[in-house]
């Protein structure tokens, strides 16, 4: 027997030993190029870790890869796209089998996309979206509706203010799809109530520090000027959690005296929400592992995927907050 093939039959002999001593169900497999199964490699690009929705996104990739027994590359790019478009480059360079990317703004994707399909490794678009040309250069989104959850921030809140008031406005990152569809639903819902309106908006960029920062601004303009602020809209909760904070230490009562509206529903939120300091939150999912790593398998399989899968969310209010935190899972 020569070399090659001696190679060969004790690659297989591994994979089948592999085999025997872990479970098949549930394990990522792909066929290299003599034919045999090995465990998948993909490299993970992450935004960061500004909140606590994206930890538990973070968590929830990292979880699903250790079940499926995929060799995952893990990349924290610190809130740069700089960083992402490097971490994808080295993905990339090594042959990973797919990349799943959660990209920081929408824009300024398209050469790196075409140097992963060139090099043809399918990329699974996480969270958030991104604009380009072709959308063949990516495999699929998965998603919330971003600007359905804006939507029923605003709904919510025009019902809660009777269609009057003041509202100040807390957006995430600069080109962020969750910042740029959340003002564009809350804005829409808002039409319909030509008294409710933002009197203030600005970037808290999605962190509880900046939240705070914002909005302590806000409240020091407010008192300046003599307008009152009837509700504070964050894009986050880890936003609205550092305006509570603000509102609080300028000795007013978030909540009743400030209206709080926010998006993610993170157990702080409810927790916020419990202590009366919250009103309420829109849901958004971040348990994308399992879809995520259904889809890398998919993608390699060769099953055409659809563009978008939209990930379903709801809406939560401070009275229905005790009964369901323990069902929270984020
Ligand atoms: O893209 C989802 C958003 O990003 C979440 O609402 C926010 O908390 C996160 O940082």
């Amino acid at each position: 027997m020569n070399a090659k093939l001696r190679r060969k039959h004790l690659l297989t002999a591994a994979v089948a030993l592999a085999g025997a001593l872990w479970p098949t169900t549930n394990r990522c497999l792909a066929a290299d190029a003599a034919g045999a199964k090995r465990p998948i490699t993909v490299g993970f690009s992450q935004i960061g870790a500004e909140s606590g929705w994206r930890t538990a996104e973070t968590k929830s990739i990292r979880s699903e890869a250790a079940k499926r027994r995929v060799n995952l590359k893990f990349s924290d790019a610190q809130q740069k796209q700089e960083n992402q478009i490097k971490a994808l480059g080295t993905f990339i360079a090594q042959r990973v089998d797919a990349i799943i990317l959660a990209p920081v703004v929408e824009a300024g994707w398209e050469p790196i996309l075409k140097q992963a399909k060139a090099a043809k490794i399918p990329v699974i678009l996480v969270d958030r979206g991104v604009k380009v040309p072709d959308d063949s250069l990516y495999a699929t989104l998965i998603a919330s509706d971003f600007v359905a959850e804006g939507r029923m921030a605003g709904e919510w809140l025009a019902k809660k203010l009777g269609g009057k008031g003041n509202v100040v406005e807390l957006q995430g990152t600069a080109g962020a799809a969750p910042a740029i569809d959340r003002k564009k639903g809350f804005e829409e819902a808002l039409k319909n109530y030509p008294d409710l309106r933002i009197t203030k908006s600005q970037t808290g960029e999605f962190t509880r520090a900046k939240g705070k920062e914002v909005m302590e601004a806000f409240l020091k303009a407010a008192q300046g000027s003599g307008t009152k602020i009837n509700a504070v809209y964050a894009h986050n909760d880890d936003m609205a959690l550092g305006a509570i904070q603000a509102i609080e230490e300028a000795g007013l009562k978030p909540a009743s005296d400030i209206m709080v509206v926010s998006i993610d529903g993170i157990k702080p939120a409810f927790e916020a929400m419990i202590a009366g300091r919250l009103n309420c939150t829109v849901e958004c999912n971040p348990l994308l592992g399992p879809a995520a790593f259904d889809a890398v398998e998919a993608a390699l399989a060769g099953t055409s995927l659809p563009k978008k899968t939209i990930v379903k969310d709801q809406i939560f209010e401070q009275a229905a907050a005790k009964e369901v935190i323990g069902t929270r899972q984020y």
